[in-house]
């Protein structure tokens, strides 16, 4: 890369999953006002967190990430936000129990809004209009008005992120803990307003941690070019598709100097997938050099549609894919270094099986997510204790 970066460099790239705003007065209008905002998170917070995954990939720490697949405004309240905290706290523990290992805790939470789709418009009872794309774009209700996307929703997405990172700063501290917040940094426009710079150095401060999506993750994607100039510490999804050579061309872009905790690799290959597409890419990039995390995120590639139409996640395929995972990182010498969950602290039902047996008949009961399926408490607790029982020295 020789071109030089700046917060906006990615605008001169192939930037896919964004918004066709019809406004774009109101969108620059949006992008200035949101750039004269205070910082969600400090360069000093994101800095340790990249010590504290330094720590992991030496086998020294264990990075958990967990939270909603999108958060919404109308599920935004204390008591969600707070059962959400209790519940990443108990699969810390749980996880430190077993392992003996510091647990890393991150949030998907405070900025996890932006999604990226499979397709750009929906069609319903013979009538196309644009699809969801989170609440920070549109609205998931099917009309024309709601689904028209809106810059000002990234007002209410800040404040909504600016109050639940208070929220989660004061249960964390009331428990001597530190938890950092994640998100997949989809939305360039909110991301771009939101980086901030400390002397030379740049950072996002719309969470500390910042990950691309598998959609965007192509070399020469506007979202890597983003991601390249920021200090945080990244996370590059890993799916099925990815070649050997292109994720190393990846890593050469965004962590030239090869920085100890700067990459965290999220392995979401499907329970079916693992044990032919993970070992070519832990070998080449041992082969290589590059000073990496792996990490585990079983939900994104075990989501299958039910009888009945709900889009759900089977307990068994996502407890297969943990298995597989740190079967072959450990075959390949590699360490598996952490857990990304999709999960709610409220008792939904989403995903199927678990030892409280969701079945698909019980999809309808409480089925609130805006996009994927996630765990809900009892399903997120037994998945920390299997994960646990694999990190037993
Ligand atoms: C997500 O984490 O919500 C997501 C969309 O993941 P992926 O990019 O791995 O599909
Ligand atoms: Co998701």
């Amino acid at each position: 890369m020789a071109q030089e970066w700046s917060p906006r460099s990615w605008q001169g790239h192939e930037a896919l999953q964004q918004p066709d705003y019809a406004d774009t007065a109101a969108l620059a209008a949006a992008e200035a006002e949101l750039a004269s905002y205070p910082a969600l998170t400090s360069l000093n917070e994101a800095q340790a967190l990249t010590g504290r995954i330094a720590e992991a990939q030496a086998g020294r720490a264990f990075l958990l990430q967990g939270g909603d697949c999108a958060e919404s405004f109308a599920e935004f309240s204390p008591a969600n936000i707070d059962a959400s905290f209790r519940l990443i706290m108990s699969m810390a523990r749980s996880l430190a129990g077993a392992s003996g290992l510091p647990i890393i805790k991150s949030a998907r939470m405070a900025g996890q809004f932006a999604k990226p789709r499979s397709v750009d418009r929906e069609t319903k009872a013979e009538r196309t209009l644009p699809a969801y794309r989170g609440d920070i774009v549109n609205g998931i209700g099917f009309d024309e008005d709601e689904r028209a996307p809106d810059p000002d929703r990234m007002f209410r997405a800040y404040a909504q992120a600016y109050a639940t990172l208070s929220r989660l700063r004061s249960l964390a501290a009331a428990e001597a803990e530190q938890l950092y917040t994640c998100h997949e940094a989809l939305l360039l426009p909110y991301e771009q307003a939101l980086v901030r710079q400390e002397g030379s150095v740049s950072w996002g401060s719309s969470a500390h941690f910042l990950w691309i999506g598998d959609r965007t993750r192509f070399p020469g994607s506007a979202h890597v070019e983003f991601a390249r100039g920021l200090a945080n510490p990244l996370g590059i999804k890993c799916g099925p598709s990815l070649q050997p050579d292109m994720l190393l061309a990846l890593l050469d872009t965004v962590n030239p100097k090869r920085e100890a905790g700067r990459i965290t690799l999220i392995s979401r290959m499907g329970a079916n997938n693992v044990e032919a597409a993970l070992p070519p890419l832990l070998r080449a990039v041992k082969e290589a050099g590059h000073p990496v995390l792996w990490s585990c995120d079983p939900m994104h590639g075990n989501t299958v549609k039910a009888a009945n139409g709900y889009k759900t996640r089977p307990f068994e395929r996502i407890l297969n894919e943990a298995h597989a995972f740190f079967a072959v990182t450990r075959a390949e010498g590699a360490i598996p270094g952490g857990i990304h969950i999709e999960m709610t602290g409220q008792d939904v039902t989403e995903c199927t099986g678990g030892t409280v047996d969701v079945t698909e008949q019980n999809l309808g009961d409480r089925y609130h997510t805006h996009c994927d399926p996630r765990l809900n408490p009892a399903q997120a607790m037994e998945l920390a204790e299997l994960v646990a029982e694999m990190l037993r020295p």
